[in-house]
């Protein structure tokens, strides 16, 4: 398939991507240039001329004003976007994509062989199995809870297996429902601040700040050490925190996150911890937030197989609900979960629990260990590069991500400039939120021959 061939597929079997580049144009982010396929250009224009909009259909149901308030695309989707335009402007050239964020390498044997192995099950009749728990199997429950919350009181029947993190971040914010307030690290993972935005939890955007009306956002800078300076954020009800972070690459240590819970005990606050890269984490810090005494009175922790075990495609995440976090009614909060996964939910798939349950194996283990070792060299071999460039760089040490400072640069124009140039994909750090701008996300997920390459590339431009 040619590259104009699979743009065009691309367009038409994702009507996100075809909205969001209409939407890019006439906002005006400085790439009319570019050339796009004829099959897009017609349909935008056959929706602008007006003979046609006559006869165009309308229902009578109005539009969700929440949806109406999210600014521009999902930041994801936009940069395929312009990955994907930038193909065909440049159809010859070798693109490397330091960007999504999404895992390379193989999933280990140990761990796809189970998933065979359960797969051909269900061809008989001894190993069928259609719907199962919608909390998950308790074999993989119990697993989870021995292998990452052995000392922390965190039992099977608190844990609630989903098909990831980011749906789960969904689940959680319909169960707060759209009366609560909510605050989140600046910069931060997208889904946070949308899921709220579409949930109806926040005001309108306000453009000249580049932030939601209504949520509170946590300076995470440098100077603090990517930790906000709780002094100085008001009290909301639900605090989205995730660590290692995406994308600054820190890590809170115990005494950051001790802080953290004693804020939220103080403002009877419930925190939604996302340990996503936990495994990633090369210094001493607690790798999940129940390590915290007196965590499991106000904390949720969303957790994921995608960076751990590859399993971006596979689909498998987890979410600990304590039975001891309770509403202000005094409610249990995983009750409420438990409805809502039950309502909108049918449960992993049982091929990717399969797996799930492989990779925490001793053999599963220890292949996930290495697996995530190899990120690491790559890791290191991205900081060392802008370090060698004279840039200053975060992260990496504790997370797949490397966070790289161009002062009083826009991080949309740093990205366009390395895309233009050395046809390597990052990802802008104000898509990350205001407290972004000025940054730049590179990714450590890639085949270590593209990431040397990159970093060769980027020693050209930048040297
Ligand atoms: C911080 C964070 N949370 C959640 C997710 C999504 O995880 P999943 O693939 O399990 O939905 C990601 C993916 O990039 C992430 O960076």
């Amino acid at each position: 398939m040619s590259v104009s061939q699979s743009f065009a597929t691309s367009l038409s079997s994702s009507s996100s991507a075809f909205f969001v580049s209409s939407n890019f144009i006439s906002s005006g982010y400085g790439v009319q240039n570019v050339p796009f396929p004829a099959k897009s250009i017609g349909v935008v224009k056959c929706v602008a001329a007006p003979q046609e909009q006559e006869t165009v259909f309308k229902t009578k149901v109005p539009r969700n004003s929440n949806m109406a308030k999210l600014q521009a695309g999902y930041l994801f989707p936009e940069i395929a976007r312009r990955r994907n335009a930038h193909l065909l402007k440049y159809p010859d050239a070798k693109v490397i994509s330091l960007g999504i964020g999404d895992t390379t390498e193989p999933i280990p044997e140990v761990i796809t062989s189970a998933m065979a192995q359960k797969s051909l099950g269900l061809s008989t009749r001894e190993g069928y199995s259609g719907y199962g728990a919608e909390q998950g199997e308790k074999p993989l429950r119990a697993a989870i809870a021995s292998t990452f919350y052995g000392n922390f009181g965190i039992e099977e029947d608190d844990i609630f297996i989903s098909d990831g993190a980011k749906c789960d971040i969904s689940r959680l914010q319909v169960v707060f429902g759209s009366n609560v307030t909510m605050a989140v690290q600046d910069p931060s993972y997208p889904a946070y601040v949308d899921s709220s935005v579409i949930m109806g939890q926040t005001g309108q955007f306000q453009k000249d700040v580049e932030k939601y009306a209504t949520i509170e956002y946590m300076r995470c800078t440098a100077e603090n050490g990517f930790f906000p300076d709780l002094s100085t954020v008001g009290r909301t009800d639900i605090i989205f925190f995730c660590s290692p972070n995406n994308p600054t690459g820190s890590a809170a240590t115990r005494e950051q996150l001790t802080q953290l819970v004693q804020f939220a005990k103080k403002n009877g606050s419930i925190i939604v911890y996302d340990s996503a890269y936990a495994l990633y984490m090369s210094d001493d810090n607690p790798r999940s937030i129940f390590e915290i005494p007196g965590a499991k009175e106000v904390a949720i922790e969303t957790s994921s197989y995608s960076k751990y075990a590859g399993f971006t495609g596979v689909r498998l995440g987890w979410t600990v609900v304590p039975k001891q976090l309770l509403f202000s009614d005094g409610f249990p909060v995983a009750k409420d979960f438990n409805r809502i996964v039950c309502t909108c939910f049918n449960g992993a798939s049982n091929i990717a629990q399969a797996g799930a349950l492989a990779c925490l194996s001793p053999e599963g283990l220890k292949a996930m260990y290495e697996v995530i070792g190899f990120y690491k060299e790559n890791t290191d071999i991205i900081v060392d590069t802008f370090n060698s460039l004279g840039f200053k760089v975060y992260g990496g040490k504790n997370a797949p991500y490397v966070w790289v400072h161009f002062p009083g640069q826009s991080s949309w124009d740093v990205f366009s400039e390395i895309l233009e140039r050395t046809h390597v994909v990052t990802t802008p750090g104000s898509g990350f939120g205001p407290g972004g701008e000025g940054f730049i996300r590179v990714s450590a997920f890639g085949h270590r021959e593209n990431i040397l390459e990159a970093c060769r590339r980027f020693k050209q431009l930048y040297k």
